[in-house]
Protein backbone atom coordinates (compact mmCIF):
# COMPACT_ATOMS: atom_id res chain seq x y z
CA UNK A 1 0.00 0.00 0.00
CA UNK A 2 2.95 2.56 1.02
CA UNK A 3 4.96 1.83 -1.91
CA UNK A 4 1.95 2.03 -4.20
CA UNK A 5 1.04 5.78 -2.75
CA UNK A 6 5.14 6.26 -3.05
CA UNK A 7 4.77 5.10 -6.85
CA UNK A 8 1.00 7.24 -7.85
CA UNK A 9 3.47 10.11 -6.11
CA UNK A 10 5.80 9.67 -8.19
CA UNK A 11 3.87 9.44 -11.52
CA UNK A 12 1.58 12.45 -10.48
CA UNK A 13 5.22 14.63 -10.19
CA UNK A 14 6.73 13.27 -13.27
CA UNK A 15 3.27 13.96 -15.22
CA UNK A 16 3.46 17.75 -13.90
CA UNK A 17 7.01 17.70 -14.65
CA UNK A 18 6.04 17.06 -18.14
CA UNK A 19 3.04 19.62 -18.39
CA UNK A 20 4.74 22.11 -17.16
CA UNK A 21 7.45 21.40 -19.75
CA UNK A 22 4.67 21.38 -22.56
CA UNK A 23 3.49 24.57 -21.38
CA UNK A 24 6.38 26.39 -21.64
CA UNK A 25 8.77 28.02 -25.04
CA UNK A 26 12.32 28.81 -23.82
CA UNK A 27 14.23 31.91 -25.48
CA UNK A 28 17.67 32.09 -25.41
CA UNK A 29 19.92 35.68 -25.70
CA UNK A 30 22.49 37.45 -24.29
CA UNK A 31 20.82 40.22 -22.36
CA UNK A 32 23.42 43.26 -22.62
CA UNK A 33 22.42 44.47 -25.99
CA UNK A 34 19.77 47.85 -25.18
CA UNK A 35 17.30 47.88 -26.78
CA UNK A 36 17.06 44.85 -28.23
CA UNK A 37 17.88 42.90 -24.31
CA UNK A 38 18.53 44.44 -21.41
CA UNK A 39 17.79 44.35 -17.79
CA UNK A 40 15.41 46.81 -15.76
CA UNK A 41 14.81 46.17 -12.13
CA UNK A 42 16.19 42.66 -12.58
CA UNK A 43 13.87 41.90 -15.17
CA UNK A 44 14.87 41.45 -19.33
CA UNK A 45 13.20 43.70 -21.35
CA UNK A 46 13.39 44.97 -24.53
CA UNK A 47 12.60 44.93 -28.48
CA UNK A 48 13.55 41.24 -28.67
CA UNK A 49 11.66 40.41 -25.55
CA UNK A 50 8.31 41.91 -27.21
CA UNK A 51 8.85 39.86 -30.28
CA UNK A 52 9.60 36.60 -28.04
CA UNK A 53 6.16 37.52 -26.44
CA UNK A 54 4.15 37.61 -29.04
CA UNK A 55 5.52 34.06 -30.44
CA UNK A 56 4.96 32.63 -26.68
CA UNK A 57 1.36 34.42 -27.15
CA UNK A 58 0.91 32.63 -30.45
CA UNK A 59 1.93 29.10 -29.30
CA UNK A 60 -0.27 29.74 -26.30
CA UNK A 61 3.05 28.56 -24.15
CA UNK A 62 4.73 30.41 -21.05
CA UNK A 63 7.82 32.19 -21.93
CA UNK A 64 11.04 31.59 -20.41
CA UNK A 65 14.33 33.62 -21.24
CA UNK A 66 17.50 32.31 -20.57
CA UNK A 67 20.58 35.09 -20.68
CA UNK A 68 23.79 33.44 -21.77
CA UNK A 69 27.08 34.29 -23.30
CA UNK A 70 26.71 35.08 -27.47
CA UNK A 71 28.71 32.22 -28.19
CA UNK A 72 26.78 30.02 -26.81
CA UNK A 73 23.32 30.73 -28.30
CA UNK A 74 24.15 28.29 -31.07
CA UNK A 75 25.31 25.24 -28.87
CA UNK A 76 22.17 25.53 -26.45
CA UNK A 77 19.60 25.90 -29.48
CA UNK A 78 21.56 22.44 -30.99
CA UNK A 79 21.28 20.67 -27.98
CA UNK A 80 17.62 21.72 -26.85
CA UNK A 81 18.27 23.56 -24.46
CA UNK A 82 16.39 26.48 -25.86
CA UNK A 83 13.87 26.82 -28.39
CA UNK A 84 14.97 29.60 -30.58
CA UNK A 85 17.12 32.61 -29.64
CA UNK A 86 16.28 36.39 -30.42
CA UNK A 87 19.82 38.15 -29.61
CA UNK A 88 20.31 40.56 -32.34
CA UNK A 89 21.71 38.09 -33.73
CA UNK A 90 23.02 38.92 -37.75
CA UNK A 91 22.41 36.43 -40.51
CA UNK A 92 25.31 34.86 -41.64
CA UNK A 93 26.45 32.29 -44.11
CA UNK A 94 28.56 30.45 -41.65
CA UNK A 95 25.71 30.57 -38.84
CA UNK A 96 23.37 29.17 -42.02
CA UNK A 97 25.42 26.29 -41.47
CA UNK A 98 24.68 25.23 -37.60
CA UNK A 99 21.29 26.60 -37.33
CA UNK A 100 17.90 27.77 -39.49
CA UNK A 101 17.02 31.12 -39.74
CA UNK A 102 13.46 33.25 -39.83
CA UNK A 103 12.76 35.98 -42.17
CA UNK A 104 14.27 39.39 -40.72
CA UNK A 105 13.20 41.17 -39.11
CA UNK A 106 15.12 44.40 -38.17
CA UNK A 107 18.32 45.99 -40.24
CA UNK A 108 21.23 47.23 -38.99
CA UNK A 109 24.93 48.18 -39.24
CA UNK A 110 28.30 47.89 -37.67
CA UNK A 111 29.41 50.97 -36.39
CA UNK A 112 32.94 52.50 -34.43
CA UNK A 113 32.57 53.09 -30.81
CA UNK A 114 35.97 54.94 -29.73
CA UNK A 115 36.47 58.09 -27.08
CA UNK A 116 35.52 61.37 -27.94
CA UNK A 117 38.90 62.60 -29.28
CA UNK A 118 39.57 60.05 -31.28
CA UNK A 119 41.99 59.89 -34.55
CA UNK A 120 40.25 57.54 -35.98
CA UNK A 121 38.57 58.99 -39.28
CA UNK A 122 38.02 56.58 -41.91
CA UNK A 123 38.22 52.35 -42.11
CA UNK A 124 41.76 52.46 -43.37
CA UNK A 125 42.55 54.08 -39.87
CA UNK A 126 41.23 50.50 -38.21
CA UNK A 127 44.91 49.12 -39.51
CA UNK A 128 47.23 48.31 -36.75
CA UNK A 129 45.25 49.38 -33.67
CA UNK A 130 43.43 47.10 -30.81
CA UNK A 131 40.08 46.48 -31.53
CA UNK A 132 37.33 45.07 -29.15
CA UNK A 133 34.60 43.03 -30.12
CA UNK A 134 31.89 41.23 -28.50
CA UNK A 135 33.40 37.59 -28.50
CA UNK A 136 31.58 35.23 -31.19
CA UNK A 137 29.93 38.43 -32.86
CA UNK A 138 29.90 39.31 -36.55
CA UNK A 139 32.08 42.09 -35.88
CA UNK A 140 34.93 39.76 -34.25
CA UNK A 141 34.61 37.77 -37.69
CA UNK A 142 35.19 41.29 -39.05
CA UNK A 143 38.06 41.92 -37.57
CA UNK A 144 40.02 38.88 -37.98
CA UNK A 145 39.04 38.23 -40.87
CA UNK A 146 39.58 41.41 -42.87
CA UNK A 147 41.66 43.23 -40.41
CA UNK A 148 44.78 41.20 -40.30
CA UNK A 149 46.96 44.15 -38.76
CA UNK A 150 44.63 44.71 -36.34
CA UNK A 151 44.96 43.22 -33.06
CA UNK A 152 41.42 41.63 -31.64
CA UNK A 153 40.63 41.67 -27.95
CA UNK A 154 37.26 39.88 -27.20
CA UNK A 155 34.59 40.50 -24.27
CA UNK A 156 31.62 38.27 -23.45
CA UNK A 157 30.02 41.55 -22.27
CA UNK A 158 29.71 45.04 -24.40
CA UNK A 159 30.36 46.89 -20.42
CA UNK A 160 33.77 45.25 -20.46
CA UNK A 161 34.61 46.11 -24.31
CA UNK A 162 33.23 49.97 -23.59
CA UNK A 163 35.68 49.65 -19.99
CA UNK A 164 38.35 48.83 -22.42
CA UNK A 165 38.14 51.88 -24.73
CA UNK A 166 37.69 54.01 -21.63
CA UNK A 167 40.91 52.69 -20.13
CA UNK A 168 42.55 53.03 -23.04
CA UNK A 169 43.23 49.39 -23.54
CA UNK A 170 41.65 49.37 -26.67
CA UNK A 171 41.67 52.18 -29.11
CA UNK A 172 38.00 51.36 -30.71
CA UNK A 173 35.15 49.11 -30.41
CA UNK A 174 33.00 47.53 -33.15
CA UNK A 175 29.35 46.55 -32.81
CA UNK A 176 25.79 47.11 -34.30
CA UNK A 177 24.66 50.84 -34.90
CA UNK A 178 21.65 50.94 -32.55
CA UNK A 179 23.58 49.21 -29.45
CA UNK A 180 25.97 51.19 -29.61
CA UNK A 181 23.91 54.44 -29.58
CA UNK A 182 22.79 53.41 -26.17
CA UNK A 183 25.85 52.47 -25.34
CA UNK A 184 27.52 56.33 -25.50
CA UNK A 185 24.33 57.65 -23.81
CA UNK A 186 25.57 56.12 -20.93
CA UNK A 187 29.10 56.34 -21.18
CA UNK A 188 29.87 60.11 -21.88
CA UNK A 189 33.34 60.28 -23.01
CA UNK A 190 32.33 57.61 -25.53
CA UNK A 191 31.49 58.36 -29.36
CA UNK A 192 29.47 56.26 -32.45
CA UNK A 193 32.45 57.72 -35.28
CA UNK A 194 30.61 58.20 -38.53
CA UNK A 195 32.33 55.26 -40.22
CA UNK A 196 30.13 52.69 -41.52
CA UNK A 197 31.53 49.41 -41.93
CA UNK A 198 29.09 46.97 -42.87
CA UNK A 199 24.84 46.14 -42.91
CA UNK A 200 23.64 43.12 -41.83
CA UNK A 201 20.22 41.89 -40.81
CA UNK A 202 18.85 40.17 -37.55
CA UNK A 203 16.15 37.04 -37.80
CA UNK A 204 15.56 34.76 -35.20
CA UNK A 205 17.17 31.43 -34.61
CA UNK A 206 16.01 27.74 -33.87
CA UNK A 207 17.86 24.66 -33.88
CA UNK A 208 18.61 23.08 -37.69
CA UNK A 209 15.84 21.23 -39.29
CA UNK A 210 12.64 22.52 -37.12
CA UNK A 211 10.83 23.74 -39.35
CA UNK A 212 7.45 23.72 -37.44
CA UNK A 213 8.82 26.08 -34.80
CA UNK A 214 10.10 28.58 -37.67
CA UNK A 215 6.48 28.56 -39.72
CA UNK A 216 4.91 29.58 -36.61
CA UNK A 217 7.78 32.73 -35.90
CA UNK A 218 7.79 33.38 -39.60
CA UNK A 219 3.91 34.22 -39.40
CA UNK A 220 4.16 35.95 -36.14
CA UNK A 221 7.39 38.24 -37.30
CA UNK A 222 5.25 38.73 -40.87
CA UNK A 223 2.47 40.07 -39.07
CA UNK A 224 4.25 42.44 -36.36
CA UNK A 225 6.08 43.80 -39.53
CA UNK A 226 2.70 44.54 -41.08
CA UNK A 227 1.57 46.21 -37.99
CA UNK A 228 4.94 48.47 -37.48
CA UNK A 229 4.89 47.08 -34.04
CA UNK A 230 8.68 46.01 -34.91
CA UNK A 231 9.50 49.97 -35.44
CA UNK A 232 7.25 50.83 -32.24
CA UNK A 233 9.18 48.50 -30.14
CA UNK A 234 12.04 49.94 -31.14
CA UNK A 235 11.07 53.96 -30.78
CA UNK A 236 9.78 52.93 -27.17
CA UNK A 237 13.10 51.02 -26.35
CA UNK A 238 15.69 53.72 -27.38
CA UNK A 239 13.54 56.83 -26.17
CA UNK A 240 13.95 55.86 -22.61
N1 LIG B 1 24.46 41.34 -34.54
C1 LIG B 1 25.69 40.86 -34.01
C2 LIG B 1 25.86 39.41 -34.37
O1 LIG B 1 24.96 38.74 -34.73
C3 LIG B 1 25.83 41.03 -32.52
C4 LIG B 1 24.70 40.49 -31.73
C5 LIG B 1 24.94 40.55 -30.25
N2 LIG B 1 23.75 40.25 -29.55
C6 LIG B 1 23.65 40.21 -28.21
N3 LIG B 1 22.50 39.96 -27.69
N4 LIG B 1 24.69 40.35 -27.47
O2 LIG B 1 26.94 38.89 -34.29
Amino acid sequence: MKRLVIFLLLVIIFLTGCGKKENTIVMVTEAGFAPYEYYENGKVIGVDIDIAKEIAKHLGKELIIKDIDFDSIINELNSGKADFALAGMSITEERKKEIDFSIEYSESKQVIVALKDSNIKTVDDLKNKKIVVQLGSVADIFVSSELSEATVIQQKKFLSAAQDVKSGKADCLIMDALPANELVKNNKELSVLSVDLFTDRYAVAVAKGNEELLDEINKVLDKLMENGKIEEYILYHTSR
